[in-house]
């Protein structure tokens, strides 16, 4: 998926993989991941996405990256907090009390800048990308993280030939082929989501799934 492919869909609104509300599988499994108030949680390709609202309100500081300006200006107006921004690396960066994000590429971010980060949630990016980013994205995610971080990973799963992604079917076993080398996988959960997604019936999906997984990270 080129940049310029999310950053008009920014610009023209088509942002359907917004949710107004809390992801109900981050709320059920939170718990699991055993974070604590001060802890730190990177969320990759981070959108306007509320569940940062939420991560901060247990909490949690909250280090945000995203590709378009205009998701994580969206982000802070909507949720009525003032921003500075500054440059840091190749990001432009976007600080409020508890919150920074970062406007640029996932790939571009370096394990300095997540150094202090123990804890991953995932909704809507692994599947935002296609097979050959899914890699390289999770090799990039595996190379930023210490041992003992842990992921909280949320997929879909459809059959691709009635739909073409984003988002993309990510399957148990390409999940395990992407991360077991590296990280335990514990599958936390999994919902058949169809009936209450018209807009992905209408697309023509005879079945979707939402998969929660838990990994954490094996001693390097
Ligand atoms: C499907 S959306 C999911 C957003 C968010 N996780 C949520 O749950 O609402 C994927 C987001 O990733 C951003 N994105 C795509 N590729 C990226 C990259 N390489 N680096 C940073 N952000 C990226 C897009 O602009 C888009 O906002």
């Amino acid at each position: 998926m080129e940049t310029n492919f999310w950053l008009e869909r920014w610009q023209q609104g088509l942002t359907g993989f917004h949710q107004e509300q809390v992801n109900p599988y981050l709320v059920q499994n939170w718990l699991k991941l055993g974070a604590t108030a001060g802890d730190k949680i990177l969320v990759p390709l981070c959108g306007k996405s509320k569940d940062m609202v939420w991560l901060r309100q247990q909490g949690m500081d909250v280090l945000g990256v995203e590709l378009s300006s205009m998701a994580i200006e969206a982000f802070f107006t909507e949720n009525q907090l003032q921003a500075k921004q500054d440059a840091h690396g190749r990001f432009s960066r976007w600080r409020s009390p508890g919150y920074e994000l970062l406007c640029g590429d996932f790939f571009d971010v370096i394990p300095s800048d997540t150094q202090h980060h123990r804890f991953v949630y995932d909704r809507a990016s692994l599947v935002a990308l296609p097979p050959d980013m899914r890699q390289r994205y999770a090799h990039h995610l595996s190379h930023l993280l210490l041992s003992d971080s842990r992921v909280l990973l949320v997929t879909m799963e459809y059959l691709q030939h009635e739909m073409q992604g984003p988002p993309f079917s990510v399957n148990e076993s390409e999940v395990r082929e992407l991360y077991s080398s590296v990280f335990s996988i514990e599958k936390a959960g999994q919902v058949d989501v169809l009936s209450e997604n018209q807009r992905f019936r209408e697309r023509g999906l005879s079945a979707m799934m939402e998969t929660t997984y838990i990994m954490t990270r094996k001693t390097s």
